[in-house]
């Protein structure tokens, strides 16, 4: 495998199909090729692998969320050799050109979120269809200036971690193509991302101009919500491993949940914010 390359897909509209597969969006012309790559590496790994179903794959926030996809080029046969059958002798050599691949991706969410998932919740395509806790925080939606909705601005539940109030950032969709596994590229992928919010604080931060300052100001206790280095991430438990070597720690009061019938761990890293990248 050459060294591989990391593309960065900042949001962006999505005019994508939630029930087909990358290979048969009918859009295909007018998505970004980063994307298409993302959910290609989202499809094998979560669809085809960990058989979640298709249309749960995308969701309403992927079009607000920047986007990574690693790359690796790798020699692909394009015509095999032709041998004489009678003698065994190469008639014409194989044919083979190096090609970029996409083996990884990782996304990154930012705030506002939907409360945090209840303890012991049970939760399919991001509804809560179980669970045994009391109710959360009601989850509310906005309606943004591109006719997209976005959850509000409310107080959560406290944890470990996050406060409930603390504006913060969150990875998910982490995925690594089977064969390319073990080989550090999540934690590329992951450290790529950290450092982006890292050298890009104030990314996110939404101006008054774009949401109207009332309704900010009301959404978020009357403080402009500002992200100040708290990251998040769902980890399923078989990948805490990896989050924990970048970084996040396990939230203890955040406790376990099921998606996609899969336990998963509320995770935090903070990253320090340098003031001078403030406001880039
Ligand atoms: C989880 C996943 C993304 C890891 O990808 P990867 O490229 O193999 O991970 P890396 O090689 O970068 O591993 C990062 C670190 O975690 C460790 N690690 C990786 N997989 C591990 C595992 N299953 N158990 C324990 N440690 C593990 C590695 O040793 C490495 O540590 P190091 O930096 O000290 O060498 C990949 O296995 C995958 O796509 N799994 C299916 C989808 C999934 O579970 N996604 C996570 C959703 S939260």
């Amino acid at each position: 495998m050459g060294t591989p390359f990391i593309s960065l897909l900042e949001p962006t509209p999505l005019p994508w199909e939630r029930a087909l597969p990358p290979s048969e969006q009918p859009h295909a012309a007018s998505l970004p090729r980063t994307f298409l790559d993302a959910m290609t590496v989202r499809s094998q790994v979560f669809v085809q692998e960990q058989n979640i179903p298709q249309a749960n794959e995308f969701d309403a926030d992927d079009p607000r969320c920047a986007h990574w996809v690693i790359y690796a080029s790798v020699n692909q046969t394009v015509s095999p050799a032709v041998t004489d059958a009678a003698t065994g002798a190469v008639l014409r050599p194989r044919q083979s050109e190096t090609q970029s691949v996409p083996i990884g991706t990782v996304r990154l969410v930012p705030f506002p979120h939907p409360p945090h998932p209840l303890r012991g919740g049970v939760y399919v395509d991001g509804e809560l269809v179980s669970s045994s806790s009391s109710p959360a925080p009601e989850d509310t939606t906005t309606a943004t200036a591109n006719g997209t909705t976005q959850p509000t601005f409310t107080p959560d539940r406290p944890t470990t971690f996050h406060d409930g109030i603390e504006p913060y950032v969150k990875l998910g969709r982490l995925a690594v193509t089977k064969e390319f596994r073990g080989r550090g590229i999540a934690g590329q992928l992951v450290r790529t991302a950290v450092d982006w919010m890292r050298t890009h604080p104030s990314y996110f931060d939404p101006s008054p101009a774009e949401r109207g300052f009332e309704q900010l100001g009301m959404e978020h206790g009357g403080t402009l919500p500002r992200w100040n280095g708290l990251l998040c991430c769902h980890a399923q438990e078989d990948a805490v491993k990896v989050w924990e070597k970048c970084g996040f720690q396990i939230d203890p009061e955040m406790g376990t949940w099921m998606e996609e019938g899969i336990p998963h761990f509320g995770m935090f890293l903070r990253v320090e914010v340098e003031p001078e990248a403030k406001g880039v």
